[in-house]
């Protein structure tokens, strides 16, 4: 008896290499300077800029929200890469800001841009969450189930920020950076993604309230369990150990080394950071791509918000090898070779 064939062939197709084809980014246009933080807590410009290397930061208008971000971002990347709205399998947000729990953000993206087609959803993994899309991007791409998705990082932390913690609200800020991804023949694009996570330090790096254990109500508001935690220094000691050590998997993975990258873009948290992970990297300056002193850290939209400049103001050339590595709550941590 013949054995019964198989209904589709997609299966048994090689798998697809997958590019970034477009990048897109928004900021709101409100900007918080150090000046004005000295006039809300005890700080000044001399500690923010020495300990962090932030100047300023992007605050949302009243009535402006991540999924606004986001499909701006989104939409700037859609007309870079030349893809209309309907051409989008799958939408995928990085956020821990989503607008509300449900319907996810990726919905209320996909409703601004005219999109009626793409499966939607949002994944929570702090500052890592636009790597951690890439990689799902890629695999889905590689495997013939989807051809375009668009991958977007927005975060609005200025909702989530205690104001008057002078330890947490100097350093973050709102944004939104996007990416379309597809398979480009002849490109090699996404080489490899290096992709971790700790649970154990979760608390370094958190904000309790808000979900099932302390929902929002006006007691928890009142203990100011809605707003961010951190434990500085731990986070910083964490954050150098896991992007170093994800690097250089995510670089031995792909056959590369350190010399062969035309730019390493890294989350853009901590200026000290950045310079820890290029020294021990053994990469100069001059290839790490830094605007966080515009920006502050904007979680998941840091790295989106960065490819996207990098790529504008021609940092990359093509078939230029690039990294990409970031950090976040959770613990969690990706990094990306990519030839662009
Ligand atoms: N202005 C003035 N003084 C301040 C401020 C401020 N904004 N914030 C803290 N201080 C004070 C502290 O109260 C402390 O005073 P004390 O000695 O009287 O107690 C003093 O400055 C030193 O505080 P430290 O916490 O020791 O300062 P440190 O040198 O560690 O720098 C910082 C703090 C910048 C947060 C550092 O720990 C760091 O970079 N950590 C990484 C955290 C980070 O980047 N988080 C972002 C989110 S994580 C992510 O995205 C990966």
């Amino acid at each position: 008896m013949n054995k019964p064939q198989p209904r589709t062939t997609r299966l048994h197709k090689p798998r697809r290499t997958v590019s970034i084809i477009g990048t897109g980014s928004y900021v709101p246009e409100r900007i918080l300077t150090n000046a004005e933080l000295e006039k809300l807590v005890d700080t000044n410009d001399e500690w923010i800029v020495s300990r962090t290397g932030i100047k300023e930061r992007r605050i949302c208008a009243p009535g402006e929200h991540t999924s606004d971000m986001a499909a701006k971002a989104a939409r700037a990347a859609m007309e870079k890469a030349g893809v209309t709205a309907e051409e989008i399998d799958m939408i995928i947000v990085g956020t821990i800001t989503p607008d509300m729990s449900f319907p996810n953000t990726a919905c209320l993206v996909q409703k601004l841009i005219g999109n009626k087609r793409a499966i939607c959803f949002d994944l929570s993994a702090a500052c890592s969450g636009f790597l951690y899309g890439l990689e799902i991007a890629q695999q889905f791409i590689s495997s013939r189930a989807c051809n375009t998705v668009l991958v977007i990082g927005a975060d609005k932390l200025s909702g989530v920020v205690d104001w008057t913690d002078r330890n947490t609200c100097v350093l973050f800020g709102d944004g939104a950076g996007a990416a379309i991804l597809r398979h480009r023949p002849g490109s090699h694009g996404v080489i490899h993604t290096t992709m971790g996570a700790d649970g154990e330090f979760g608390e370094i790096l958190h904000m309790p309230g808000g979900g099932s254990r302390l929902p929002v109500t006006k007691e928890n508001i009142d203990e100011k369990h809605n707003t961010i935690k951190m434990s500085g220094k731990d986070v910083y000691k964490q954050a150098v150990t896991a992007m170093v050590s994800a690097a250089n998997t995510a670089l031995e993975t792909a056959g590369l080394q350190t010399k062969d990258l035309a730019c390493v873009i890294p989350h853009q948290a901590n200026m000290r950071i950045i310079e820890a992970i290029g020294s021990r990297l053994g990469v100069g300056s001059d290839r790490v791509f830094v605007n966080l002193q515009r920006y502050g850290n904007t979680s998941a939209a840091a790295v989106a918000i960065a490819l996207d400049e990098a790529n504008r103001t021609g940092r990359m050339k093509q078939d230029d090898y690039i990294l990409l590595v970031v950090f976040g709550g959770g613990l969690t941590w990706a990094s990306s070779v990519i030839q662009w």
